[in-house]
């Protein structure tokens, strides 16, 4: 049975929304603070994870109506749906499976009648023992000598993903140095290959479709290199593929033993949990790999098992409607205090703006709210340097997710502590913000008084920002596996109640057409 399709803009609950929104458009963080309960009201802990979304313009009014409309659109049914394995990808008729990637459990999974869970063991196993042979040194290059560089060649969702774990995994690395090709742009493979050495590179070409002009492109031009030192004989040694094209993947002479499996049912940009993160399995080992896959399943059965006002991704992605759709902010910041997280902004992008980027409901009709929200960011405390003074200070409103970690890899603790104290005290000066009082009192104390005429609106910080704390022990495959399937999770919340197909991405083809025309008349 298909996805329900109700605009939740003619809900009982949105109608509540509306009216509580004009009743509570100006309250006040700080006010809200004046409840001791406050912070505990409005915290989510999932083990290692505590989510603290106190510091939003919300009473548990605003959580009371938002799960109301989640209710009333039926998202319990969507989410079931979603892992039952019906085709919920309607426009591109696919089921949307990648939950059934990283599932421990035994339960099958029906695509076409036919249990997938199967398919996916055996893909995994092949990842691991080819994945144990790179990097034990077993797998050797046409000259006998091991592997040292892995270069994955994808694009969007074959590209993005994994690069954004591999970097934020960097602290679990093994001695393989990884490189990923992405843009069409000839200088981006040009830098990348102009340090290797053929003998001991192994190319992994990523593309659910094997058409994608950028990544045939790259794999073509990175071929004729390798065969200016290599023979076509020598293609099976440094060349494997991640395709459901096994034609296409044929015809570029790539061995059929070293191509692994994509399945329909995995959408793009949810495919790092496939064969899609065989550069993560290469560059962290499979253990690690496994890791990062248990972690999501973690937050998969908590999105699935669990209450909605108890339900992290589903609050994280209320909150995001309240503030889209009722106050009319329109990006959202991912602020990371972790150099390691400094490609999930870029990931997240993909994720969220391919997904939700949508003016159609699913009825076909053009629609009159707003959806997608543009997501932004970069890491603390970088980005206090950078973008911050705007987020504080400028006319915008833009909630912020702040995550963080308790503990450092390294154990520098002196940083650390620098480094967390500069998280906490980001999201007390959005919330708080200085009043004119205080500022008053400031340049007072600090012998200033007689600037105060001049520079007091300036200096005063009207807070009532939003943030949410995403707060994890350490950063670990596990933590990070949990925290990228929490941001799935909310997507696919939000394109439920906003009644749009999250999982489509037509927006992306006309340009490509257009390039291809262009390409022609040259
Ligand atoms: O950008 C559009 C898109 O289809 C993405 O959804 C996908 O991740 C990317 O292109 C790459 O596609 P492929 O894996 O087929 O090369």
């Amino acid at each position: 049975m298909a996805l329900k399709n109700i605009n939740p803009t003619k809900t009982n609950a949105w109608q509540k929304l509306t009216d509580h929104f004009n009743e509570v458009e100006n309250i006040n963080i700080k006010d809200l603070y004046k409840d001791a309960n406050r912070k505990a009201d409005f915290s989510l802990e999932l083990n290692d994870l505590l989510v603290d979304f106190s510091k939003n313009r919300i009473t548990q009014e605003t959580i009371n109506l938002l799960v109301e409309l989640a209710n009333e659109v039926d998202l319990k049914d969507a989410v079931e749906k979603q892992f039952n394995g019906e085709v919920i990808n309607v426009t591109e008729g696919r089921e949307v499976l990648h939950t059934a990637l990283r599932s421990n459990s035994e339960d099958p999974v029906l695509v076409e009648g036919k249990n997938v869970k199967p398919q996916i063991q055996t893909a995994l196993r092949k990842i691991r023992s080819f994945s144990n042979k790179v990097i034990s040194g077993k797998w050797k290059g046409y000259t006998g000598k091991s592997i040292t560089d892995v270069v994955n060649i994808g694009i969007g969702g074959s590209d993005l993903g994994p690069d954004m774990i591999v970097e934020s995994l960097q602290y679990y690395k093994n001695q393989l140095t990884t490189h990923f090709v992405s843009n069409i742009d000839g200088d981006h493979v040009s830098e990348i290959i102009k340090n290797l050495n053929p003998e001991t590179t192994l190319f992994v070409i990523v593309s659910k479709t094997f058409t994608t002009q950028e990544t045939i492109t790259n794999a073509e031009t990175i071929k004729n290199w390798f065969l200016k030192s290599a023979t076509i004989f020598d293609i099976p040694k440094h060349f494997v593929a991640v395709s459901t094209n096994l034609e296409a993947v044929d015809n570029f002479g790539i061995d059929k033993a070293n191509v692994f499996p994509m399945w329909n049912w995995v959408g793009g940009r949810f495919s790092l949990w496939s064969a899609v993160g065989l550069s993560i399995s290469l560059s962290v080992g499979f253990d690690n790999y496994r890791a990062l896959l248990d972690g999501a399943e973690e937050m998969d059965l908590h999105y699935r098992n669990t209450d909605f006002d108890k339900n992290i991704p589903v609050i994280l992605a209320l909150l995001s409607i309240w503030y889209n759709n009722f106050y009319g902010a329109e990006t959202e910041a991912v602020l990371p205090y972790t150099q390691y997280l400094k490609k999930l902004p870029d990931y997240l992008q993909q994720a969220i703006m391919e997904s939700n980027g949508k003016g159609v409901d699913r009825n076909g009709d053009k629609i009159n709210y707003q959806t997608g929200t543009i997501v932004w960011g970069s890491t603390g405390t970088n980005m206090q340097h950078a973008f911050m003074q705007l987020v504080h200070q400028g006319t915008k409103l833009i909630p912020c997710d702040f995550i963080g970690y308790k503990e450092s890899l390294y154990g520098l603790t002196d940083h650390h502590k620098k480094l967390m104290a500069n998280y906490y005290g980001q999201m007390e000066a959005l919330a708080f913000g200085k009043s004119k009082e205080e500022v008053h009192l400031e340049l007072k104390f600090s012998g200033d008084e007689d600037k105060i005429a001049t520079l007091l609106p300036f200096k005063v910080f009207e807070g009532n920002r939003p943030s949410n704390s995403i707060l994890f022990d350490k950063l670990t495959p596990h933590s990070l596996g949990k925290l990228v399937a929490l941001y799935e999770h909310k997507i696919y919340t939000q394109g439920i109640l906003w009644n749009i197909y999250s999982y489509d991405q037509f927006g992306v083809e006309l340009g490509k057409e257009l390039a291809k025309k262009l390409l022609n008349k040259q």
